[in-house]
């Protein structure tokens, strides 16, 4: 039996809704035949956008949608991605498969896109292979809304009125596939480009990321910090959840031990290290605190489905995958007050996706329904709140009056009888709903699209304590008023 104590007098920082972030990159089938099919196809869409996708997109309340990419934006140029479409110039995209990349889905389809989910643009800029120029132009072809050749330029590709970036990501990975720099190089690289990201517009205050660390490298983000730190808003951070140290054999998602099971769980916590190490160097040259931490990527790596295109990085999700992000986001949750945004990698048929198709058909996987509870926190109020004993996580929040408390039982087999102790509460009405399946290994397919899905459920209240019992592999999402 374990117990949870939530202070329901003690709220702390607001958590951003922005926690719940997607990432939509060119690999595989993310973009095309994910979230976009183009106007001719039979696929029901709008202006080339997947209706159910956007719908079941819609229904979790994605905030804000990175694009185009991880390793793509920096091999991405921008004005290859404009204008007629059979006239854009064709690239091949190296990094994921060596496919033809057409180019029909770039700036304006990206904008669509977001216009239609009602989520934040976060655009991610070239600075591996790009130019300041092009970069800054980019910027200018966004948000300039008066005289110029690039507001021209919009124009006359049909958008006479600029958008919103909210974000804007200078480079991705430039220890990696952005370019091979030491922090040094890159981070005098950086102040270069940031200089001429203008904000055109007051209304429009653009938040810039400058790129982090490959996990646990603490080198990059002090040296990167020291250097750039006063010219940014954010820092990003990558973490992939890799159940084995052998990249070659990652196992696969749908078929694992239990000691693989334990050892996802195991990598997927290792982010609150990392999180607490990198803002502690963050701090050392931000006093005040003002640069936020940004997890721009994150969720698990498996190897792809057997049968696939190995570069596309298609895998399945199971209610494992929904363990890693409740996990995930609970400790995003708990550092609120300094992790501005996160993004799962990839929204859409590649890594952790909330989303998986097929051709016409569309399922939801566990991991949704994880987001689709924890839609409750963003924007709340973080409540203090502790797990004892067990295989437990939890975050509680308030909002308008109402409590939310989203818990987690990530033993693989054991239920676990958990008592919720609220200080300072006595529920006066209180409804639950559960992800749960029998099995860690339990998922939707094509064929089959409810097997895991969320329920009702049933909890008790008595005083100021709250009893509910998690099944095995497990996660709740519980109001209280
Ligand atoms: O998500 C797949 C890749 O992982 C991204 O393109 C890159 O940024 C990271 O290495």
């Amino acid at each position: 039996m374990s117990k949870i104590v939530i202070d329901t007098t003690k709220k702390l920082n607001k958590i951003s809704k922005n926690i719940y972030g997607h990432f939509s990159e060119h690999l595989g089938r993310c973009i095309y035949g994910g979230l976009y099919v183009g106007e001719a196809s039979d696929i029901p869409n709008i202006n080339g956008m997947r209706t159910d996708v956007v719908e079941a997109l819609r229904a979790i309340k994605i905030p804000v949608l990175r694009w185009p990419g991880g390793c793509f934006a920096d091999e991405y140029h921008w004005q290859d991605g404009i204008g007629e479409k059979t006239l854009r110039k064709k690239m091949i995209n190296t990094h994921w498969g060596g496919v033809t990349e057409d180019n029909s889905f770039g700036t304006h389809e990206f904008f669509e896109l977001c216009n239609q989910l009602g989520c934040e643009a976060y655009v991610n800029g070239n600075l591996g292979s790009g130019t300041v120029r092009e970069m800054s132009e980019w910027v200018e072809y966004m948000t300039f809304s008066g005289i110029s050749s690039m507001s021209a330029l919009r124009e006359a590709n049909g958008n006479k009125e600029p958008w919103k970036v909210a974000y804007f990501g200078v480079g991705n990975e430039n220890w990696a596939c952005g370019g091979n720099m030491r922090p040094s190089y890159y981070a005098d690289e950086y102040r270069r480009y940031q200089t001429y990201i203008r904000n055109y517009d007051k209304n429009n205050k653009i938040f810039k990321v400058a790129c982090g660390s490959n996990g646990p490298d603490f080198d990059w983000t002090d040296i990167v910090m020291e250097i750039a730190g006063k010219y940014m808003d954010g820092i990003s951070m990558h973490h992939y959840t890799v159940p084995r140290a052998n990249w070659q054999n990652k196992g696969f998602a749908t078929e694992f031990s239990e000691e693989d099971y334990y050892s996802t769980i195991e990598q997927c916590r290792r982010i609150e290290e990392l999180i607490k190490g990198h803002l502690f160097l963050m701090d050392k040259h931000d006093k005040e605190k003002r640069v936020k931490l940004i997890v721009d990527e994150w969720g698990t790596w498996f190897d792809a489905e057997p049968g696939t295109t190995p570069g596309f990085l298609y895998q399945q999700n199971t209610m494992r995958d929904a363990m890693v992000a409740s996990l995930t986001l609970d400790i995003f949750n708990k550092y609120s007050s300094r992790v501005e945004m996160a993004n799962i990698a990839q929204t859409v048929n590649v890594l952790q996706s909330v989303i998986l198709t097929e051709n016409e058909r569309m399922v939801k996987t566990p991991t949704y329904h994880v987001f689709d509870l924890y839609k409750e926190h963003m924007d709340a109020g973080l409540l203090d709140s502790y797990a004892l004993g067990g295989k437990v996580s939890v975050t509680a929040s308030e909002k308008n009056g109402e409590i939310f408390i989203a818990v987690t039982n990530y033993d693989y087999d054991s239920s676990d009888d958990i008592e919720i102790s609220l200080t300072g509460l006595t529920p006066k009405g209180v409804s639950a709903q559960i992800l749960t399946a029998g099995k860690a290994t339990a998922h939707n397919t094509f064929d089959e699209p409810n097997m895991v899905t969320l329920a009702d459920y049933n909890v008790t209240a008595a005083g100021e304590v709250i009893k509910v019992k998690m099944p095995a592999c497990s996660v709740a999402g519980i109001k209280v008023k």
